[in-house]
């Protein structure tokens, strides 16, 4: 016969001591670890509205920065950053927003949203100088919308980013944006509320500003978009036919409106990069056999001699007839760093009087209470991004560093900016303005800029899920101000 089990009864003291003194620590070692992240997981929380200004890491630029959250408030709000001139708009638009499913101008339905029953949505053309007025009526759009107008440095009271320089439009609502088109180039327009979403389901569309008497080319357009995963040029898939006789030069106007950068090529023919993000480049030679990359956001307009085609990564633009067939990208891409000759950059980058790093790294952590791998700016998560500090008149120079594993096209809103230099080469060709760049794992860029926009300029990542994950960063000018909030009914992001 087997003895009862020992177990079967009390057991002896010592081993339960030493059961208590094991669950006394590992609870100790549980809330070690726990307690700081439940702190940390508390800190992320943001409030549920907040201002702008309120958020980030003040940074003035001269070495005295992170002086801690908030800025001084009072002063312009950023209602009053308009267009001065009160005279009748030359250029006048009504854009009505609407979900629900559409036709692609080739066909297929999708399911988004559009802009006067269609998406892309009409493309606004105005000359230089002219005053453009857009109404934007929301009739169906449920989390409300905005426009923003990428790369035209409008003033700040039109930048359409929802609870920095207006509330989203809610439906039913309406707001006029006004501005003068005092670039000639190529631009385009889209939702800043919930941009990550609108922008993808079609709330876009083209914006282009010629020099008053056209470009002296026949002038083609060539806005390239995913909807749900069918590459269009124009909202067209497949091939996009352009009128052109034989030896006709033609300006085609590439605009990337999807996160990742594009490539754009034309197979067996030389051709010219005749702009960038809106700026002519000076000079610009034939080149052959090399893809141009276009990041998400920028603008490259390309010139061709017909017959000749257009590869934009899964579409064709076609100019002319009897066009060379497909070929693959090329391998090499033309550097914009020493494409072009050299002119006056109209700003002198060596007599900056503010200087910011703009340093992009990823990192474990809670944002708003949702751990994940989040962006970092400067070594610091949402909201603890750098508030960037300038007065009206400052030139300033942005180091712009990505340690993040993954490119970046870095947006900065109400400016252009010349780059000054890659990974401590400088650039030797044409002035490089941009306002969408491409920074990709690993480079350092050296920008330039004129603060000549006053307002509070967002800075951030147009992957648009990036900026969602905390790659935002502020320019505020000093003595500005908003009214508007963060959160609630406005989402940028
Ligand atoms: Cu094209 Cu902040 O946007
Ligand atoms: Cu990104």
């Amino acid at each position: 016969m087997l003895a009862p089990p020992e177990a079967a009864t009390a057991p002896p003291v010592a081993p339960r001591r030493r059961e208590r003194r094991r669950l006394i620590v590992g609870v100790a070692a549980a809330l070690a670890v726990l307690a700081p992240l439940a702190w940390l997981w508390q800190a992320s929380l943001l409030p549920d509205t907040y201002s702008v200004t309120d958020m980030g890491l003040v940074d003035d630029g001269r070495g005295g920065g992170h002086a801690g959250h908030g800025v001084a408030t009072g002063g312009r709000g950023v209602d009053a950053l308009t267009e001065p001139s009160t005279a009748p708009a030359d250029v006048r638009v009504e854009l009505v927003a609407r979900e629900g499913s559409f036709r692609l101008a080739s066909g297929e339905e999708v399911t988004g949203y559009t802009l006067n029953g269609t998406s892309p949505g009409p493309a606004i053309h105005a000359e230089l100088g002219q005053l453009v007025e857009v109404h934007l009526v929301n009739e169906s759009v449920p989390d409300g919308a905005t426009l923003h107008w990428h790369g035209l440095d409008v003033p700040n009271a039109d930048d359409g980013v929802a609870g920095v320089t207006q509330d989203a439009v809610p439906v039913g609502g309406s707001f006029t944006y006004r501005f003068r088109a005092d670039q000639a180039g190529t631009f385009w327009y889209h939702s800043h509320q919930v941009s990550h979403v609108q922008v993808q389901r079609g709330l876009l569309g083209a914006l282009v500003v010629t020099p008053p008497g056209g470009v002296g080319a026949t002038d083609a357009l060539a806005l390239v978009h995913l909807y749900e995963g069918t590459r269009t040029v124009n909202g067209r898939s497949g091939e996009t036919r352009v009128e052109a006789a034989p030896g006709e030069r033609v300006r085609v106007r590439v605009v990337n409106t999807d996160n990742a950068p594009m490539s754009a090529w034309v197979p067996a023919a030389p051709f010219r990069v005749l702009a960038v993000d809106g700026t002519e480049v000076h000079e610009p030679g034939p080149v052959r056999d090399v893809a141009v990359e276009v990041t998400g956001g920028a603008r490259a307009d390309l010139e061709v001699v017909a017959p000749a085609r257009i590869e934009l990564g899964g579409a064709s633009v076609l100019v002319g007839e009897a066009v060379p067939p497909p070929a693959p990208r090329p391998a090499a891409a033309l550097d914009l760093l020493t494409y072009g000759t050299p002119a006056p950059l109209g700003l002198d980058p060596a007599a900056a009087t503010r200087s910011f790093d703009y340093v992009i790294g990823r990192s474990p952590g809670f944002l708003d209470g949702v751990p994940g791998m989040w962006w970092t700016v400067n070594g610091r998560m949402h909201p603890d991004v750098p508030m960037y500090m300038v007065a009206e008149g400052d030139v300033v120079r942005m180091r712009v560093e990505n340690r993040s594993g993954e490119g970046h096209p870095m947006h900065l809103h109400g400016h252009h900016a010349v780059v000054l230099s890659r990974d401590g080469v400088p650039a030797t060709g044409s002035p490089w303005w941009i306002d969408s760049l491409q920074v990709g794992d690993g480079e350092t860029y050296e920008i330039a800029f004129v603060a000549d926009n006053p307002g509070i300029w967002i800075d951030h990542c147009h992957n648009l899920p990036h900026a969602v994950e905390g790659l935002v960063a502020h320019l505020m000018y000093e003595g500005v101000t908003t009214p508007y909030r963060i959160g609630g009914p406005n989402t940028p992001e």
